[in-house]
């Protein structure tokens, strides 16, 4: 059982909730592996995993646009059915991760888990449990 991490970051705050969502998802016993947007370069590169965890942070009340693009790379590698969730760090509003949630359930028909994760930069320290959290419920969700 594997899952895929991939996350955009400018200042590196979702990476760092990318990082610990991927421990999460091995403490919760199954494979993860985390990557930046820039390193998934066509739809081969989204297939053979059994999970898929995206994330971005806000901006100007949206997400970055390469994880736009990473969503209309996944439209193609049909994930129907695949366990999923979404996070990203924010300051106060908090959109892109809602977003990317609701673009995997709606469009892709995964297997969400509950809710996207939204951690503020300011909470990132007492964050780590929260975001390990989530990848353990990521792990949960492969093993149906
Ligand atoms: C120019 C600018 C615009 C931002 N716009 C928003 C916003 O609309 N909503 C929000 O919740 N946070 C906003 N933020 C805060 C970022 O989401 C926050 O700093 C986040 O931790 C950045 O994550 P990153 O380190 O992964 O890039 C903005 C920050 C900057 C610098």
């Amino acid at each position: 059982m594997k899952a895929l991490v991939v996350y955009a970051t400018r200042t590196g705050s979702t990476r760092t909730i990318a990082e610990l969502i991927g421990e999460g998802i091995r403490f919760g016993g199954a494979d993860a592996e985390v990557k930046s947007v820039s390193d998934i370069k066509n739809e081969s590169d989204l297939m053979g995993y059994d999970a898929y965890v995206f994330g971005s942070p806000t901006y100007h009340g949206d997400m970055m646009q390469s994880m736009k693009t990473l969503l209309f790379l996944a439209e193609k590698a049909g994930l129907s059915g695949k366990a999923g969730g979404a996070f990203g760090a924010f300051g106060w509003s908090g959109e892109a991760p809602q977003r990317i949630f609701e673009t995997m359930r709606n469009i892709f028909a995964m297997n969400m888990v509950s809710d996207c994760l939204r951690l503020k930069s300011a909470e990132l320290g007492g964050g780590v449990q929260a975001a390990q959290g989530y990848g353990r419920a990521i792990a949960a969700k492969i093993a149906g």
